[in-house]
């Protein structure tokens, strides 16, 4: 896959965000928000509940629409096209409360998803749906990259909480992104599931994805993440490396003391 083509000839980010702005009436979700996301990063946006992360997503994903500001991916203006569309040009997102189709199969789940599309059989009860060979394939390696080849002909409803998960990050990756966004894709898990999303997600990194990760689990957050943004009601608190915000004593103060000490997770 050739993710280096077409990014920002300036910055040589994928992804630049400028000056996201997301009003729900009069208050302000998300103020005036930049960032660069780099080619092949791990990119994570930490910040007390209520900061605006997921808020972000939705609007670097164009699940709502922004109310100002700019947001260029691979060179071109996405700010105000539909979720659809940005899918299509490449960026991709699971989302932090579930989104599986419960009474689908594990693998018909992630076909579904690499068609980028929902057939109505997925909604109003199930009829096979036409094959499509290039999509089952594209399953099938999720399969086995995620470790859900054993209980692939299992209703996503079945699954443990971990395999739900991670079968969620499998489907963002379905649509064949350059850039995917994950949150809180080890929420509710168990320690054994945590270290497995861990590894999950600094593979997608060296295969090249460029990954925008909100998470609460410190470990994860310092341990594999090129560039952290801070996110303190609603606007950037501070962005840096690993090093620089575990370091910030306005990150301290304002949220981390107590969490990278223990705290969530
Ligand atoms: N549709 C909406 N209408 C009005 N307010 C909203 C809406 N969605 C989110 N908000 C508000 O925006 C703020 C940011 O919420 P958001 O979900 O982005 O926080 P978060 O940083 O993801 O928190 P958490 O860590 O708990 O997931 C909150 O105060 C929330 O109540
Ligand atoms: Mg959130």
């Amino acid at each position: 896959m050739n993710h280096s083509a077409s990014m920002d000839g300036t910055t040589g980010a994928l992804l630049q965000a400028r000056s996201v702005t997301k009003r729900y009436g009069a208050f302000t979700a998300v103020e005036s928000v930049s960032l660069d996301v780099m080619p092949g990063s791990i990119h994570s946006v930490i910040g007390p509940n209520g900061a605006g992360k997921t808020t972000l997503f939705h609007t670097l994903t164009g699940t709502v629409p922004i109310t100002a500001g700019r947001i260029r991916f691979a060179g071109q203006e996405v700010g105000h096209l539909p979720g659809h569309q940005r899918v299509q040009s490449g960026m991709a997102r699971s989302f932090q409360v579930t989104s599986l189709f419960q009474n689908l199969s594990v693998r018909e789940n992630l076909r579904v998803a690499a068609q980028g599309r929902v057939p109505r059989q997925a909604l109003f009860g199930w009829r096979p749906p036409a094959p499509d060979d290039a999509a089952m394939a594209v399953a099938e390696g999720l399969l086995a990259r995620f470790r859900l080849g054993p209980v692939a002909g299992r209703a996503a409803a079945l699954l443990s909480h971990g395999q739900q998960r991670r079968l969620e990050v499998a489907m963002a990756l379905a649509a064949q992104p350059r850039i995917v966004f994950l949150d809180e894709p080890t929420s509710g898990m168990g320690i054994d599931d945590i270290g497995e999303m861990k590894a999950l997600i600094f593979a997608l990194k060296q295969d090249g994805y460029a990954v925008v990760l909100i998470e609460h689990n410190m470990d994860i957050v310092m341990g594999i993440s090129d560039t952290i943004t801070v996110m303190q009601l609603g606007r950037v608190l501070v962005e840096g490396t690993p090093d620089a915000i575990r370091n910030d004593e306005q990150v301290r103060r304002a949220y981390l003391g107590n969490m990278i000490t223990g705290g969530r997770n």
